[in-house]
């Protein structure tokens, strides 16, 4: 047993963090840093940084960063305790209970228990379905749909039996916290007083996360009724835009074939699985978002999406257009036949001709263009659809891609370039929605870079990669240089850690700021340092010694002209060209 500072100490050494996050990034070398794609904001150039020899990352584009526990943190949005939990476990570290601050320790603590809840809500389903008489109709509606026998413990699909109180009872059995099971979504609280299942009478499919736990369930009724599926709703472990069906299964495949397949439904994914295409998830209904993509960019280079024939289908290809494009994943898109899914499909017709399909994909936005085109073809269609098509190319926020798309757009639909780029330009122009805003943002980000001075930079590169340079800038109260007050703090942090132990390490500086603008700051320039030869760092000291002493100097003077202290005056005017004493 050790605490859990020693603890944190022990997964540190023993962690590596390029590991690490390559198993969910992909990661390239360059120079002296891994870069990729930051699953943490849209980007489609790398400023994802991590640095092999610091354990550190550090986006440059949302400033996100820190050690191995700041990216599991924020990857699996999971608190500190957790993290430290999960990680001590991959690594074989032994934690002793009771660590951590009150408030965090309750959230991990109460997402534990929301894990162990789904877990317990699980088994019972799989029970159910395994019981020789209420699992009777699940088991016959499944064997209907064709699922083989092994993809139901492997997905551990099970079936909410056709009671009100099925669940709420064995929980109550148990003594189990019905308040937390109403958070958990399992069950509902009545006005009336008590609690009843929510789900009832429906085939089961768990939703599981990239560490194998149950986040949420959705069940499938057995017959024509409606709601066809019931999904749990948000709960502090369970977010729709986030969830990738099947993920925890497909993405050692995905990473390896480079490609993802992403379907519509729970049935299309299995279904595919079973036929052995594995690199394969599902969205679960919901339009795909970006933080779908920027998990999948980090296991594939390619994604494959099947829509459905439909109207619906064809809209949401378009909407998925600028998610791909602002995350720099590559996407292409299939239709199946009329009135097929890829469930029916592959069933109907196997592997090889759905793979055949899957082959002839067209590129996103080709795809778009052919499906929106084809059937309009009266001027006043092709107008129709170009107005569709701007809202979407607007959010585009690469200018060549862009520039590429409209080109291609007006290739195809037989309109000028300049009209369909003027059209598109005033449409953008109207200072409404999202793009403005990030506009906006986008200009305020600059500014607050351009206000950051030069001196304040390179001091900070100075005390950070160059130690030895410490104990003379402190001495020179190089401090009073400083314009910035977040570089302030650090430099002040690591003049008092200077002062404690030699040589201390910049590392260390990350768990002592308490300032997220400082640690930011830090890392930004832990990851990025200015190189400099031993002569120009003594040159930069000398004239950072210099600057300090010229500083105090006008002070002085102007202070004696004040006082019309004409001796002080002459004095301080050979001091200047003395300049600062050396030692
Ligand atoms: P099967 O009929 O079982 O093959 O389902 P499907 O996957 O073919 O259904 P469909 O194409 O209609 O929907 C695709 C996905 O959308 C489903 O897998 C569900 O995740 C989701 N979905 C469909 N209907 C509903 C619904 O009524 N409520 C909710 N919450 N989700 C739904
Ligand atoms: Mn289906």
């Amino acid at each position: 047993m050790t605490s859990y500072q020693s603890a944190k100490e022990e997964i540190r050494r023993t962690a590596d963090i390029v590991e690490l996050i390559g198993r969910f990034v992909k990661l390239k070398k360059a120079g002296r840093n891994y870069v990729g794609l930051c699953p943490f904001h849209a980007e489609k150039d790398p400023s994802f940084t991590v640095n092999a020899e610091r354990q550190t990352f550090h986006c440059f584009g949302c400033k996100k960063g820190g050690d191995i526990f700041s990216f599991w943190m924020e990857y699996h949005s999971s608190t500190f305790p957790e993290a430290l939990r999960d990680l001590a476990e991959r690594y074989n570290v032994t934690i002793s209970e009771g660590f951590s601050a009150s408030k965090e320790r309750e959230k991990a603590a109460q997402r534990e228990s929301l894990f162990r809840l789904n877990e317990k809500a699980t088994v019972y389903f799989e029970r159910a379905l395994g019981h020789s008489q209420k699992g009777k109709s699940a088991r016959a509606y499944l064997n209907r749909r064709s699922l083989q026998k092994d993809t139901i413990p492997e997905f551990r699909i099970g079936y909410a039996p056709d009671e009100w109180d099925g669940l709420v009872g064995i929980l109550r059995h148990e003594h189990v916290d019905l308040n937390l099971a109403v958070q958990a979504g399992l069950i509902i609280s009545r006005k009336s007083g008590g609690y009843y299942d929510r789900f009832r009478n429906r085939v089961i499919f768990p939703i599981f996360n990239l560490r194998q736990q149950v986040v949420g369930f959705g069940g499938r009724v057995l017959d024509d009724s409606l709601p066809k599926y019931l999904n749990t709703p948000e709960t502090p472990i369970f977010h729709k835009g986030e969830s990738l069906y099947g993920l925890h299964a497909s993405h050692k495949m995905i990473r390896e074939k480079g490609r993802v397949v992403i379907v519509e439904g729970y049935m299309d994914c299995l279904a595919l699985k079973k036929h052995g295409l594995n690199e394969v998830v599902a969205t679960l209904g919901t339009a795909l978002t970006s933080r779908h993509v920027r998990k999948l960019k980090g296991y594939a280079d390619e994604a494959i999406v099947v829509f459905d024939a439909d109207e619906a289908g064809k809209s949401a290809a378009l909407r998925s257009l600028p998610v791909f494009s602002n995350e720099g994943l590559s996407a292409k898109a299939v239709v199946l036949p009329e009135g097929h899914d890829p469930d029916t499909f592959v069933n109907l017709n196997g592997l090889d001709v759905f793979l055949e399909i899957i082959d002839q994909a067209f590129p996103m936005f080709d795809f778009f263009v052919e499906q929106r085109f084809s059937e309009r073809d009266s001027d006043e269609g092709r107008v129709r659809a170009l107005k569709d098509i701007l809202p979407v190319l607007s959010e585009i926020r690469d200018f060549t891609l862009r520039s590429l798309y409209v080109r291609r757009l007006s290739e195809r639909i037989g309109v000028k370039e300049d009209v369909v780029l003027s059209e598109l330009t005033r449409f953008m122009k109207k200072p409404s929605g999202e793009a403005f805003e990030r506009k906006i943002n986008g200009q305020m980000m600059t500014g607050k870079k351009a206000q950051k001075s030069l001196t304040d930079l390179q001091l900070l590169n100075l005390l950070v990669h160059y130690p030895e340079t410490v104990s003379r800038l402190m001495a020179c109260e190089c401090r009073t240089l400083l314009s910035d007050p977040v570089v302030m703090k650090i430099v002040d942090t690591i003049f008092a850690e200077f002062s404690q132990e030699t040589p201390f390490s910049p590392e260390k500086l990350l768990d002592i700021l308490d300032s997220e603008q400082a640690c930011e700051q830090l890392r930004e320039v832990l990851h990025r340092p200015f190189v400099c030869s031993q002569q120009d760092v003594e040159q930069a000291v000398v004239e950072f010694e210099e600057e300090v002493y010229q500083a105090k100097i006008s002070v002085s003077f102007q202070r004696a002209k004040e006082r019309g202290d004409m001796e002080r005056l002459v004095q301080l005017t050979k001091l200047k060209t003395q300049g600062p004493l050396r030692s």
